[in-house]
């Protein structure tokens, strides 16, 4: 059996009995894993957005929605890092494994819930990605929940009171979030306001498939959260996924993915780049590039924030 990364389990959540703190074990029942502890937000309300009979892609609009109204650790949602010119530019996508369906936005402004929009562009038009002016439209003609886009001026006021961004790598995040159904079907979903200060137009990694997220619902589901041009360079969930195809426990691919990047990079492992992933047997595998990594599971044993530490470099 594959040796697990070790795992420190860090945090209980809701008083529920957790597993064992070891990253890997398969789950028969619904799993819900996603990035970063307020990741727990996330899974908690997936699985039980599920246990009350909703989708899939219920679940993972259900979790992200809360996070992207949170606006949790200031990376998700309008409450995140605005770009360069004082405004956030919002990324999001979704994936349901059966029948490959996917829906995405990228550079979305004033628009509360983007996974929202990434689900109507899925399920309501023949597309899989809308950005800019065209996917703001298209959120406000489905009724989702927007700012007046003059309200975004006030926000660059606001950003010029403030200190310099952080350089990239630091202080940005996503939510990515991943399930695995009782059936063993897989769905994901990522939001992000994307890298603090970035260019106006820039798009990240979270909205691009096999960059940000892939799903494949023969094999598993892999989601990124980082540095999205050192992910997107390499489509790396993709990539875990393909090595779950190929045999590898979810843990071994994800860190299969960042030695594979590191070899091929000038940055060699200085690419702040993280991963979780979950195959379709129910276990789940986590890695990260340069930095301990918390990230969040939750099954009919409860919810855990969990961690791995930074990859050895070979
Ligand atoms: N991973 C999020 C971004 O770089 O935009």
């Amino acid at each position: 059996m594959h040796r697990a990364a070790a795992v420190v389990c860090s945090l209980f959540l809701l008083g529920c009995q957790a597993p064992q703190g070891t990253a890997g074990p398969a789950s028969a029942g619904p799993l819900a894993i996603a990035t970063w502890p307020f990741g727990a937000i996330a899974t908690d309300l997936a699985w039980q957005s599920l246990q009350r009979g909703g989708s899939r892609l219920d679940a993972i609009e259900t979790g992200i929605r809360e996070v992207e109204r949170q606006s949790c650790d200031g990376s998700v949602g309008l409450g995140g890092g605005p770009n360069a010119a004082g405004y956030p530019q919002l990324d999001s996508c979704i994936l349901d494994g059966p029948g490959q369906r996917a829906g995405s936005v990228a550079g979305l402004e004033g628009i509360v819930h983007p996974i929202s929009v990434a689900r109507a562009v899925m399920e309501h038009t023949r597309h899989v990605m809308l950005v800019g002016e065209g996917a703001r439209w298209f959120a406000l003609q489905r009724g989702i929940d927007s700012v007046p886009i003059e309200e975004l001026a006030a926000k660059k006021q606001e950003w010029q009171q403030r200190p310099a961004p952080a350089p990239q790598g630091q202080g940005h995040d996503t939510i990515t979030l991943l399930l695995r159904d009782s059936d063993g079907h897989l769905a994901g979903g990522c939001s992000t306001s994307g890298a603090g200060g970035k260019l106006p137009g820039r798009v990240g990694d979270s909205p691009i498939l096999g960059s940000g997220l892939y799903v494949d619902d023969e094999v598993g589901a892999a989601g990124a959260t980082g540095v999205g041009e050192n992910v997107m360079r390499y489509c790396a969930t993709f990539a875990i996924v393909e090595r779950m195809r190929q045999g590898l426990h979810p843990q071994q691919a994800c860190e299969e993915v960042v030695h594979d990047i590191a070899r091929r990079d000038p940055r060699r492992y200085r690419l702040d780049i993280c991963f979780v992933a979950v195959d379709k047997q129910g276990r789940f595998g986590a890695a990260a590039s340069n930095q301990r990594f918390p990230f969040a599971v939750t099954t009919a044993a409860g919810t855990q924030v969990l961690h791995v530490d930074a990859v050895s470099p070979r």
